[in-house]
């Protein structure tokens, strides 16, 4: 086992992690003050969502320039602190690398952009025609370039140009940008939008599937083949020999491809996959007013299946990031106790199989944000989906009831301390507001209280950490068309856990018979009946 399957990571988004400056936005020193709080949630890395330099159109993941430290969150020195600060406690840094495209500010573009024929003329994907692809983030997928004339391919927003995989000069590049952070001793990496790198031979126009007239670019590149030539490049250049793990977001591998991504064969030792947090919609596209209601047998099977396919191999146990809205808003029905849900959630989190990922926030129960008006909002791709809604003819309540649901700003407000204004998170003006609820939901609070999440939170990883059968015992999934209850065991050799989670409002019996030999270990309720309570999380060891 590795050091990184033994221990949980924790996500970290800067920007609404903790402001020491008081300018409004957080930062890398507010980062080291808190590693004390990290490491009691006994995680072993911590992911930093993008820190370099950045003209921050998408939050940092529009990068200038790969081997910076953008001043709003500090400097390098300060970054070099953070390592050795966090090795001092026994926890990595992973650093996210957005490859597929960079700023549209980054100096390669600027002179990519300068003529058809200057040194960089084919760092990015540039041509005469284009065609009728959506990006991710709404509206063509191109953009003119007078300077140039022609148009320049970008997967996500205007200001992010996709780069050239096919040129070996910018793989070798953006080998060297990442050695740059492999040298200063950082134990990983997030990889970003990986699935979108190879781009088809030919590019054609896709079906139109909505009143924009244009057709989703996720259905027409991601994981094209001949993908993994570049990524087993990427591999041995970069990962090849260290003691670092790399995680990698593909949207779009299904779990039977799993094998050839992950593992001894495969490129990364892990991939966030999206099949059990994008299930309400369909293809993978997230167009956030076609989301589909969806049963508890799906849900389960999403997971299962990603299990099954990662027996030999490892799997990233997820349900918040900074581009989902908060868990207990989205996987329990309305109407649920929000505490007991968010235990719940984390009771899964830390049985099945997998190094559990924790996004800030998720330890104390964080929910969505409340923003009334789509001029509240922040994130560029909530614009996008509002004006996509817009042109399928929503008026503005029906297209905000679904900003107010899916928006990535639901995850980003910032961290809540304690009950102090802004809590605790800045002394200026927050750069996105606080949850109103931070007087009854922050840090300060729940430490002092033994039945909170976050200290429920903390059982949770002590036991997963300390044992065997839960880092690496066998899973399997009992009673997978039960619509009202999610139950499966760990084991190895004669010992056994069983989580059960109802995922309903009400009561619901007990399974015949499973629990024969059982004892609760931990769960939501402090007490015990041989029948669920409403949202009732319960671990049993056998
Ligand atoms: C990934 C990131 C997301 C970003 C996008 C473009 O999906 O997680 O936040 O907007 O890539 O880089």
């Amino acid at each position: 086992m590795n050091w990184w399957q033994k221990k949980s990571v924790y996500q970290i988004y800067p920007k609404s992690f903790l402001d020491t400056a008081g300018n409004g936005t957080g930062d890398l020193r507010g980062v080291i003050k808190k590693l004390d709080y990290i490491k009691s949630l006994g995680a072993g890395a911590i992911w930093l969502t993008p820190i370099y330099d950045s003209p921050q159109v998408d939050n940092g993941y529009d990068i200038a320039d790969y081997t910076s430290i953008d001043p709003r969150f500090g400097t390098m020195a300060d970054f070099d602190e953070l390592i050795s600060e966090a090795k001092a406690r026994d926890i990595k840094i992973v650093m996210d690398l957005v490859f597929n495209h960079t700023s549209d500010r980054h100096a390669w573009f600027k002179e990519s952009k300068s003529s058809r024929n200057n040194p960089k003329a084919d760092w990015y994907i540039w041509r005469d025609e284009k065609t009728n692809w959506r990006s991710i983030f709404g509206g063509s997928a191109w953009e003119w370039c007078e300077e140039r004339q022609q148009y320049y391919l970008h997967t996500f927003a205007t200001a992010q140009p996709d780069l050239n995989w096919a040129n070996p000069e910018v793989r070798q590049a953006l080998y060297d940008a990442a050695n740059f952070w492999n040298k200063r001793g950082v134990g990983g990496f997030r990889i970003d939008a990986i699935v979108y790198i190879k781009k088809p031979s030919e590019f054609k126009d896709g079906i139109v599937d909505s009143d924009d007239g244009l057709s989703s670019i996720h259905n027409i590149i991601a994981a094209t083949d001949g993908i993994l030539d570049y990524l087993r490049e990427f591999k041995e250049k970069v990962f090849d020999g260290r003691d670092i793990f790399t995680v990698a977001e593909a949207n779009g591998v299904k779990p039977e491809n799993l094998s050839e991504w992950v593992g001894d064969n495969g490129v990364f030792d892990m991939l966030f996959e999206f099949s059990h947090v994008n299930i309400m919609f369909s293809n993978g596209v997230e167009i956030w007013h076609r989301s589909n209601l969806y049963k508890l047998s799906e849900w389960k099977k999403a997971l299962s299946d990603s299990q099954n396919a990662t027996r030999e191999s490892w799997y990233p146990i997820y349900f918040e990031n900074h581009d989902r809205p908060r868990s207990v808003n989205t996987f329990f029905p309305a109407g649920s106790d929000k505490i007991l849900a968010a235990k719940a959630l984390a009771t899964i989190l830390f049985t099945l199989r997998g190094t559990p990922f924790i996004y800030q926030g998720e330890e104390l129960g964080f929910e969505n944000a409340k923003f009334n008006s789509i001029d509240d909002y922040d994130d560029i791709s909530t614009r996008g989906n509002y004006d996509l809604a817009r042109a399928d003819g929503l008026s503005d309540k029906q297209a905000m009831k679904f900003v107010q649901k899916f928006s990535r700003d639901n995850a980003r407000t910032p961290m809540q301390w304690d009950t102090s204004k802004n809590a605790g998170f800045t002394s200026g003006k927050a750069w996105l507001p606080v949850h109103d609820d931070f007087t009854a939901c922050n840090v300060e609070i729940q430490e002092k209280n033994p039945d909170s999440v976050l200290n429920f939170y903390r059982k949770l990883s002590k036991l997963r950490n300390s044992s065997d059968v839960l880092i690496s015992g066998e899973y399997e999934e009992l009673y997978p068309e039960n619509e009202e209850l999610y139950i499966f065991t760990r084991k190895s050799g004669d010992k056994k856990f069983m989580t059960i989670v109802n995922f309903t409002t009400h009561e619901v019996e007990m399974p015949a018979q499973i629990l024969k030999g059982g004892k609760k270990v931990m769960g939501n309720y402090s007490d015990e009946k041989n029948y669920l309570r409403a949202t009732e999380a319960t671990i049993y060891e056998f």
